[in-house]
């Protein structure tokens, strides 16, 4: 893909995600890259500019993630941000030491707006900092651009060597004029075009899957999510019957959701695809019998689903290719980069050691879920299907607390379906980004009639957010909330109580397991 890039050289901060989409918000196509990348794999990428990121540790901690100073001397942009911004200081002989006074928060800030970095900013303006090392004293060739109370050096630039470092973090929203100043880096210092958009993305990754396939056959993994779906309509283009799309019900699917995935891509929905519904519900069920611990569920079907794929391109004969719709936080989640691990998630870690496929594709890797979407328009792929709530791969599995069961799947189907009734009833699923009911592995003390009961309480989520990284509860209307709730109690069998979830992620996540 020949295009201007920005790399984000990631040293383990928390923002590194919303640094590349903030760049990417600039129409510049940017990557994350571990701080382990080679520098000679940096300069055959040719990015336009780097980012520094920010990072937990000190400079001086000899364990800590440092770089080839060579780096420093190749001519293209450095933005260094907190860690980064020290990391630069130091490597170029600064003094970075433990303030005296930590900042943390919103922070005053002076601003020399005559700095390129600062152009068209207030020279009095907030910013977000989070950092416990500072910058005492700049390097040679520096000058100060921004100073705080308590910080000496909260910018410096030295634009002869195209250097330059904020201690606050210019990418959080409470950085009030962040997105002037990764513009103005971007644009003005890195001199790119801002020219990146959705279309050029697609038609390049369906010329690139094109030649990297050439005749060969693909198996693509599909469940009718909207990942894998704009995958699935993407390597269609891309090579037309070459490609086999395989459904498999995992009997953890939503209520329906089988029928509906089948209507969507099989022979009587809008496309002409070559596509396999395998209904392997039974074999999942009794490989997950007596399994509680959640890693090793998730693991079972991530196993599960790979051998019915390996099956069944036994079946099809000559299959090179496994595609899926792994996108990019599914990536940086799974803990391949530099982030703990927070979940062997999203397609990827779940993955078994032996894949018997030449190559695995997964052409929106580098998508965040809100740009999958709109590559999914650019496709022309129908708006109930591009909009559609992220549903994970290990389906009900996550959503069942502990061991699942026959009857567990059913209680939670059940109640998940009068959940998105009654929300689509009411025209309340344009303020969520993702419900759903789950089932908690806690059964409690009722009375129904004149009976006492003793079952399942259900747990209803619904959640704000925009990249899924992080998410708000929402504040839903009691009087919905109360009519779900009844609903549930009185319709689904084996359930006695209806709870909601009011946590936000973190420091919980969205999904149970
Ligand atoms: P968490 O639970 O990590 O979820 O906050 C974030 C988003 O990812 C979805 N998710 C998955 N998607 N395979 C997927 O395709 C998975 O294994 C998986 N686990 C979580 C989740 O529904 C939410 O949208």
């Amino acid at each position: 893909m020949a295009r201007e890039m920005i790399i984000v050289l990631d040293f383990g901060g928390q923002y590194n995600q919303l640094i590349a989409r903030r760049v990417r918000e600039n129409h510049v196509y940017c990557e994350v890259w571990p701080y382990t990348k080679s520098l000679e794999e940096i300069k055959a990428a040719q990015p336009k500019g780097i980012i520094f990121t920010g990072g937990p540790n000190s400079v001086y901690d000899p364990a800590s993630p440092h770089y080839d100073k060579a780096i420093l001397d190749l001519g293209i942009p450095i933005l260094g941000i907190c860690y980064g911004s020290q990391l630069l200081a130091w490597m170029l002989g600064g003094e970075v030491a433990t303030a005296p006074v930590s900042e943390y928060g919103h922070t005053d800030v002076s601003i020399d707006n005559s700095a390129v970095l600062f152009q068209g900013v207030s020279s009095e303006t907030v910013c977000w900092m989070s950092h416990t090392d500072y910058i005492k004293t700049a390097p040679e060739g520096f000058r100060v651009t921004a100073t705080t109370v308590n910080c000496p050096v909260a910018a410096m630039e030295n634009p002869d060597r195209k250097l330059y470092a904020t201690q606050f973090h210019p990418e959080v929203v409470h950085t009030k004029e962040g997105m002037k100043m990764l513009h103005n880096f971007v644009i003005n210092i890195c001199g790119c075009a801002g020219d990146w958009e959705m279309s050029s993305f697609v038609d390049t990754k369906i010329r690139e899957l094109r030649e990297k396939i050439g005749d060969g056959k693909v198996l693509c993994a599909l469940s009718g999510g909207v990942d894998s779906s704009v995958a699935a309509v993407m390597l269609s283009k891309a090579v037309g019957k070459q490609l086999t799309c395989v459904f498999v019900d995992h009997g953890l699917l939503r209520k329906n959701e089988a029928k509906e995935v089948c209507d969507v891509f099989g022979p009587d929905g809008p496309y002409d695809l070559n596509f396999v519904m395998v209904d392997a519900h039974e074999r999942f069920y009794k490989k997950l019998a007596g399994v509680t611990e959640p890693e090793k569920k998730r693991h079972i079907i991530g196993e599960e689903f790979i051998r019915v794929f390996e099956e069944e391109a036994k079946k099809i004969g000559a299959v090179d290719y496994l595609a899926q719709g792994t996108i990019y936080p599914d990536v940086i989640e799974s803990g391949l980069g530099k982030s703990a691990t927070i979940k062997s998630h999203h397609n990827v870690g779940g993955l078994p050691d032996v894949v018997d496929f030449k190559e695995i594709v997964e052409p929106l890797r580098m998508l965040f879920k809100d740009e999958v979407r709109n590559a999914g328009r650019e496709l022309g792929i129908p708006e109930y299907l591009v909009s559609r709530q992220p549903f994970p791969g290990p389906g009900l599995g996550i959503r069942i607390i502990g061991e699942v069961t026959e009857e567990k799947v059913r209680i939670v189907q059940d109640a998940d379906y009068i959940y998105r009734e009654e929300i689509a009833k009411a025209g309340y699923d344009k303020n969520l980004a993702q419900y759903f009911a789950a089932l908690t592995n806690m059964r409690s003390v009722g009375v129904m009639g004149d009976f006492r009961t003793y079952d399942y309480a259900i747990v209803l989520r619904a959640v704000n957010t925009s990249d899924f990284m992080t998410a708000e509860a929402n504040q839903m209307p009691w009087d919905l909330l109360s009519k779900i709730t009844n609903r549930i109690v009185n319709e689904v069998k084996g359930v006695n109580r209806v709870l909601y979830d009011c946590t936000g992620k973190p420091p919980a996540t969205i999904e149970y397991e």
